[in-house]
């Protein structure tokens, strides 16, 4: 089954070249923009360690309520380096950033293969995620309706989900896409719902070096489309699923177009869970998802235990390719955390929690 699976998305992955050369993508025009990377010092990681107030978490609320004091911690004893590269990725002048070398537990447990585990057994790595979104000021966030209503999200292999298309998933490939394109991307209207998530945040906790995390920067997919197709994928000519994550009986969301400027004019793209509806937006699409995937742009970030990646999720797209798991308590464990800029609280949930926000 396995092998099928491997030789059916080798095949989709020919065509996608056979197409790219037929529709003549200019590759020799692609410049890979390089991902920003810090690395902490063996102080600064030993610093934060020992600063780390390590609060009781018995609940999502108290975990997400101690944020600011996490990051008061982390600020004392991270460089100004670190420190203006999460400036600059809360200001968009940088998409994507690797900050690498944050000091670990002794004794991790083994990975939680069905997603869920009591938050004092990883309080370190979550005071880490906490504090270093309020540094940037993001919002750590989950939606309702995806996650179990869960901000935390474990990205394992789950034996439940093995050829699911999802960070759970482990037979089937992510191809490039953002999270949760449903929903409002760059100068959309957040007053009836909320955003997609702003950022993406996943700590290593256990790595495989073969399965790395995938990240394409929209920038440099703009940079070897034609202009017309540009203009194409900025029309409202594309149905927006929202993803399996969200469970069985997606519904399409909206009618929305692929590229959406934010407040500087600067394009966001919602690639993931789309359908063209025309033509036009189908030629679009196809070449759009064909530069998304291509080797020449997607950067693959092997994260070690202890390395951290954040991503603009409105101006990168992210993926990972299939995997064989163990379940042998060492597979493959990100912590990740959705941010979100300027949080507001009409986008609350019917459930109340400042943390679950509308999906
Ligand atoms: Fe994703």
């Amino acid at each position: 089954m396995q092998l099928i699976l491997f030789w059916k998305f080798r095949g989709i992955l020919n065509l996608m070249n056979a197409l790219s050369k037929a529709f003549s993508l200019n590759y020799s025009a692609a410049k890979k923009t390089s991902i920003a990377e810090c690395f902490l010092t063996y102080k600064e990681s030993e610093l934060i360690d020992a600063n780390l107030p390590v609060l009781e978490k018995r609940s999502e609320i108290e975990a997400w309520n101690q944020a600011k004091t996490c990051a008061e911690k982390i600020r004392k004893s991270i460089s100004d380096d670190v420190f203006n590269n999460l400036q600059k990725l809360r200001k968009s002048e940088i998409p994507a950033l690797v900050i690498r070398g944050f000091q670990l537990p002794k004794k991790l447990p083994p990975t939680p293969i069905d997603g869920r585990i009591s938050l004092e057994k990883i309080s370190g790595p979550l005071e880490i995620l906490l504090g270093i979104f309020d540094i940037f000021d993001a919002t750590p966030v989950g939606y309702a309706g995806e996650n179990e209503d869960c901000f935390i999200r474990h990205v394992v292999p789950s034996k439940l989900a093995l050829e699911e298309v999802s960070s759970h998933g482990s037979l089937m490939p992510l191809n490039s896409h953002i999270d949760n394109p449903h929903l409002p991307i760059g100068v959309e209207s957040c007053e009836e719902e909320s955003p997609a998530p702003n950022y993406i945040g996943w700590l290593g906790l256990r790595c495989e070096l073969d399965v790395p995390t995938s990240v394409v920067l929209l920038e440099d997919v703009l940079a070897i489309l034609p202009s017309a197709v540009i203009d194409s994928l900025k029309k409202p000519i594309f149905e927006i699923y929202r993803p399996p994550s969200f469970g069985a009986g997606a519904t399409n969301q909206r009618l929305a177009p692929i590229l959406v400027p934010d407040h500087t004019g600067k394009l966001c793209t919602r690639h993931g869970f789309a359908e063209p509806t025309n033509s036009e937006a189908s030629h679009a699409l196809s070449l759009f998802s064909i530069a998304a995937n291509s080797s020449d742009l997607t950067h693959q970030v092997i994260l070690r235990p202890g390395d951290l990646l954040l991503i603009n999720n409105q101006k990168c797209m992210h993926g990972r390719d299939v995997f064989q798991p163990r379940y042998d308590g060492t597979d493959r464990w990100l912590l990740r955390f959705y941010g979100v800029q300027n949080w507001r609280p009409q986008w609350m949930s019917s459930h109340q929690l400042p943390y679950l926000v509308k999906g």
